[in-house]
């Protein structure tokens, strides 16, 4: 049986979100958006017209344009790109824009899953099922770290690990949506958990929502 819901899915940059989110809108059937592509297509614009990212207007200009079906992860994966994307989102009117199209998306059938730092507390604040996950920033620093080794790259951990915890302060801090768990979300820790952990655990607190609702 197919029903509409919404999984709202946040959590700092390498926490493992954007897999989880990936398996659970395949296992439940839902469409899926990683929000953080849109506000890193904004940044992108922004370095490609070689335009400083604290001019507003054009960044606005650029959110507008933000076209969700053409999203290029390919492109927007770049680190520099994630940064730029960190720095674009403090500005309220960004967001707003974005957060419309993410919004549009989300209402759109079977249901979706979105994954962010404000979905939960901002763009679906009345989604069915609420995940926060996180892990240490020296978890996540070391996962980069084989990630890029696992491709021939080569890098320095403690710089991995600066940047990853400056890019947690600028999204926490911010005035504007800032990455924070919703009250009601499930916490998921994800620092002794292999990403297979994760996702049962989260089915099982999904699986539970849904068996409730559909005895009410
Ligand atoms: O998840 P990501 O690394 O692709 O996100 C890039 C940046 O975009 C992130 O550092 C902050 C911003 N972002 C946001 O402010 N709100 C979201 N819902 C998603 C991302």
């Amino acid at each position: 049986m197919t029903q509409f819901f919404t999984i709202a899915i946040d959590g700092p940059a390498g926490a493992g979100k954007g897999t989880l989110a990936r398996r659970l809108a395949d296992h439940y059937r839902l469409n899926l958006l990683d929000t953080g592509l849109t506000y890193r297509a904004v940044a992108y614009a922004l370095l490609r017209l070689g335009l400083p990212l604290d001019n507003v207007s054009a960044a606005e200009t650029a959110a507008r344009q933000v076209d969700l079906a053409k999203l290029d992860r390919a492109v927007l994966s770049a680190h520099a790109v994630g940064e730029a994307a960190s720095k674009i989102a403090v500005f309220p009117t960004v967001r707003r824009i974005l957060v419309e199209k993410q919004r549009d998306f989300a209402r759109t059938p079977p249901g979706a899953v979105l994954d962010g730092r404000d979905i939960g507390t901002v763009v679906c604040p009345d989604a069915d099922i609420k995940l926060y996950v996180t892990a240490s920033a020296e978890v996540r620093a070391q996962r980069r770290l084989a990630e890029i080794e696992s491709i021939g790259g080569t890098a320095n951990f403690a710089e991995i690990l600066a940047d990853i915890q400056r890019r947690d302060e600028r999204d926490m801090g911010r005035t504007d949506s800032p990455l924070k768990p919703a009250a009601d979300a499930h916490l998921l820790d994800t620092s002794e958990m292999a990403i297979e952990a994760a996702f049962l655990a989260a089915m099982s607190v999904i699986d539970d929502v849904l068996a409730k609702r559909n005895k009410a």
